[in-house]
């Protein structure tokens, strides 16, 4: 080899290193939460429910990238997410300021459990959320395979304050125009709650589980295995507590390679 071959090495092209997207449109629901949405590259594939690396070129060296769900249904042509904002969160804290026209980082491989292949079918879908936690299920209320699938969609949604609610009340109220999904909006219902503030529902969605005060109120019988299937999403510990409770109603936990009758994800943040 040549001097000045060794001196000018070929430079390697990672083939999974995130693309550069650009940003779409960004909405502000309250100090800590806000949507945003992407381009979409025509070879990203992905399922509704499944979560991506997403970040932000960082400017002295290594993109900065965090797991987010994916909030647009898989046959929407951009990207979208809702994320809160973590004041000394590394991302998040710099997320926020993102604007149309800026770049975010996407990575390439999204994956997750939150998919209808890892559940078996049957006449309900509960999607059991926690504050951020509504993210895979805003794509999957948005999904025709969602409502092809069930009898019955239902969302509840539990968050502190009362102006959190807003992102899930405006999927829903904006479902009967869907494009996709309008004629199956009759199928599905949004069950929200709060925790901090006076509210007309209150209370974490485990004690309405227990207190059986969900399934009164929505009219069906409470959790069973035969005609109920679960997804949760939510903080470790949200999820750990309605686990328990599926586990109780004899539920069993499924994964892509062994569908069954709940699976579970963690809402990402920092
Ligand atoms: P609470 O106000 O009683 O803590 P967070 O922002 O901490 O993730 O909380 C979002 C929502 O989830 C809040 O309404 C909170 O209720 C509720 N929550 C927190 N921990 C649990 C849990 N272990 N099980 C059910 N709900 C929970």
């Amino acid at each position: 080899m040549s001097e000045t071959q060794a001196a000018s090495p070929v430079k390697k092209v990672n083939p999974n290193a995130p693309t550069e997207e650009t940003v779409l449109s960004v909405h502000h629901y309250t100090d800590r939460l806000f949507k945003f949405r992407i381009t979409r590259p025509g070879s990203f594939r992905f399922r509704s429910g499944e979560f991506v690396m997403i970040g932000l070129p960082k400017e002295d060296g290594k993109p900065l990238l965090r797991a987010y769900s994916i909030a647009s249904p898989s046959w929407d042509e951009e990207l979208e997410f809702f994320s809160i904002k973590v004041p000394d969160g590394p991302l998040t804290s710099r997320l926020c300021d993102i604007k149309p026209g800026d770049k975010v980082l996407l990575g390439k491989k999204p994956t997750g459990t939150l998919v209808h292949d890892a559940l078996t079918p049957a006449k309900r879908l509960y999607m059991f959320s926690t504050g951020t936690g509504i993210a895979p299920f805003a794509s999957l209320m948005r999904d025709p395979e969602t409502y092809q699938k069930f009898d019955e969609v239902i969302l509840t949604h539990t968050c502190r304050e009362i102006s959190e609610l807003a992102y899930g009340e405006e999927l829903t109220a904006a479902l009967p125009d869907d494009p996709l999904c309008d004629e199956y909006a009759h199928k599905f219902r949004l069950y929200n709650s709060v925790t901090r503030e006076d509210f007309p529902r209150m209370g974490r969605i485990t004690d309405l589980i227990e207190s059986g005060k969900l399934f009164e109120d929505l009219g069906v019988p409470p959790l069973n295995a035969e005609t109920d299937r679960v997804m949760i999403c939510g903080s470790m510990q949200m999820i750990q507590d309605t686990k328990a409770l599926c586990e109780k109603a004899g539920l069993v936990e499924g994964s892509n390679a062994a569908p069954a009758d709940f699976v579970i994800e963690k809402a990402f943040a920092g």
